[in-house]
């Protein structure tokens, strides 16, 4: 397989939709992205980088990161961590507020804007010493991307705290439910800040091969998390990573993958290799349109899936 020839492909197959769906806006900072811009990028478990399109455009992690901070909070606290959040899919978007209530402020599952909330709060918790919770992240982050240059988009994470009203009111919820340790304004800031940590396409391809490698990073030989639990991400990734359209992405792609609202989507190839693609325009359910086009060419085209 050429796989470089395949990205190049895509990229070209997907021009003529490039500009459908409609960019965020409720974060104000993401509602000026080029709705024209594209990207996709891989990295195998070779550690050979493939990248194609606007590949060195930065965009903000946004819901990715939720993949990041749940490796993390899985190495710090383990199974514990399953009786304060679920793994099951919500079937609701991602800033839904209604199960928290009847499922007494246990989030369905990690990668819910509830989950995500209460995921951070363990890392908090468990942060001591030197790094502060947010450096802890962007150190992991860095590390798996291979660039110590890699930072917050203050103007992104400004936007977000005046906005997030949502997340605000899920925050108090659950804490009022006492599944939150620390304050929940020092949860809201990390949380925010973790969703405005900006990479390129290449970049989030390279910090996802951790996954498909089986826990352990190609290019610097480290391992991340166990076999097991790179297993058990991905397990979460395939059935919770697009919220309620996790079923039509699994059903169209047929792989593990997390989508974010800036239109960046990272998809794992167990044993093989880390799919990234950006496109910011977004379908009616929050996930990058022409991106889960490009994924399900890229699936369709190499005949990579876990099915
Ligand atoms: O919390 C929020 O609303 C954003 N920072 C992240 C949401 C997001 O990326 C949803 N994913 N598609």
């Amino acid at each position: 397989m050429d796989l470089q020839h395949t990205l190049d492909d895509i990229r070209d197959a997907v021009r003529p939709y490039l500009g459908e769906g409609k960019v965020a806006r409720y974060i104000p900072a993401l509602a000026s992205a080029d709705p024209k811009k594209f990207a996709i990028a891989a990295v195998t478990v070779d550690g050979e980088q493939f990248v194609s399109g606007d590949a060195d455009h930065r965009f903000s992690l946004q819901s990715i990161s939720k993949v990041f901070t749940l490796t993390l909070a899985l190495n710090a606290v383990g199974a514990d961590l399953w009786k304060r959040v679920g793994r099951e899919p919500s079937g609701s978007p991602f800033n839904s507020l209604v199960q928290l209530e009847y499922e007494h402020g246990i989030p369905r599952n990690p990668l819910i804007n509830a989950g995500a909330l209460v995921v951070t709060d363990a890392i908090v918790s468990r942060c001591g010493g030197t790094l502060s919770p947010i450096e802890t992240i962007l150190g992991f982050i860095r590390d798996r991307a291979g660039n110590d240059a890699i930072a917050v988009d203050e103007e992104i994470a400004r936007s977000e705290a005046e906005t997030g009203f949502r997340n605000a009111a899920m925050g108090n919820f659950i804490k009022s439910f006492k599944n939150l340790d620390n304050d929940v304004a020092t949860v809201l800031d990390v949380y925010f800040r973790q969703c405005s940590i900006a990479v390129t396409c290449a970049e989030l391809s390279r910090s996802m091969v951790y996954l498909a490698n089986g826990g352990v990073d190609p290019v610097s030989g480290e391992r991340v998390v166990a076999a097991e639990r790179a297993r058990r991400i991905n397990a979460i990734m395939l059935t919770c990573g697009h919220y309620d359209a996790s079923g039509d992405f699994a059903y169209r792609v047929g792989l593990p993958g997390k989508s974010g609202v800036s239109g960046g989507i990272a998809a794992v190839v167990p044993g093989k290799m880390a799919v990234a693609v950006y496109s910011p325009g977004l379908n009616e359910r929050g996930n990058s349109l022409v991106g889960t086009l490009a994924l399900e060419m890229f699936a369709a085209r190499t005949g990579n899936s876990v099915f």
